[in-house]
């Protein structure tokens, strides 16, 4: 029976979210205690994880800010203890930096993997842990559309969020079982600071936002709608799955066809 004034079932549900203290993070986290959930905040950056603290609070809510570093498994695990047993884990800290793969440095592919593919296997475990002794749980992975087509130029970037949609997959089949769902949002094109520098140079934004059949680029509460969703009870038979949420950009193929005759 679906309680009215808790339609999504996270009420009281305790939410961690890694990258907290960047553009999608804080958003998940705002909208998160917007719904009722408890949310821990993780970050390897102190100081705007604690940004997003103080957005939380001035919602008349709190929220722990941990430090952590993804990519070191020791941290992770000290950031897992200091939190205690979660209901939710949105994997989210990632890293973007450019690089063609003919010259890319080894220590700059593996350095990319160890964050944005790594680290969302040792927050799996680590948090994991927990869910599987409690037999319930829910895993959102934020990947991108790039692990479906491939964003040239960004070294290891499209590998590693292929490779989280995948890790996603196992985690369903794995976990599933122990009462666990696993689930991906892939966001399309987003306005956060990762991205920011691309839209202060002339023409990008306006061009970005023509590109899409939307007709605008994505704010971080989008993607963070979709976070609730998979991580809410109304998504309690959705497990393996991933919503690209990119206003039908990967959707524009055909479009580039010349077709004379058939313009809109
Ligand atoms: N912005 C976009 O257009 C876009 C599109 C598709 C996917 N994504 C993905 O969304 C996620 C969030 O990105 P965003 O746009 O909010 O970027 P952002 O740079 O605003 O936030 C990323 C956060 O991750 C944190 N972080 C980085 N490395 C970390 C580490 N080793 N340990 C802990 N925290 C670490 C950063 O400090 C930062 O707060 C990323 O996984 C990104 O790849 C973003």
């Amino acid at each position: 029976m679906t309680d009215a004034t808790d339609w999504l079932g996270l009420k009281g549900k305790v939410c961690a979210i890694t990258g907290a203290g960047g553009g999608i993070g804080r958003a998940v986290a705002l909208a998160m205690v917007r719904v009722g959930a408890r949310v821990v905040l993780l970050d390897r950056d102190a100081a705007t994880c604690a940004l997003t603290q103080a957005a939380v609070r001035a919602l008349g809510a709190d929220a722990p800010c941990i430090a952590c570093d993804v990519s070191d498994p020791a941290s992770v695990t000290e950031a897992a203890a200091l939190a205690g047993p979660v209901d939710v884990l949105v994997n989210n800290a990632g890293l973007l930096r450019p690089g063609p793969i003919a010259t890319l440095p080894l220590a700059e592919w593996n350095q990319l993997l160890s964050v944005n593919l790594t680290g969302y296997f040792l927050c799996a475990q680590a948090f994991g842990a927990k869910m599987i002794e409690r037999r319930s749980g829910a895993l959102v992975h934020i990947a991108s559309i790039a692990s479906r087509f491939p964003q040239g130029f960004s070294g290891a970037y499209s590998v590693s969020k292929a490779g989280v949609v995948m890790l996603s997959q196992q985690l369903a089949l794995e976990w599933g079982p122990s009462g666990i769902r696993s689930n991906v949002v892939s966001p399309g094109l987003v306005r956060t600071p990762m991205s920011e520098a691309f839209y202060q140079a002339p023409g990008v934004a306006e061009k970005r936002a023509s590109i899409v059949p939307l007709g605008r680029v994505a704010v971080p509460d989008d993607i963070a709608d979709v976070v609730v969703y998979l991580a809410s009870a109304r998504a309690g038979y959705v497990n393996g799955e991933d919503i690209c949420t990119d206003g039908g950009f990967g959707r524009v193929l055909m479009s580039l066809v010349p077709r004379p005759g058939f313009e809109g």
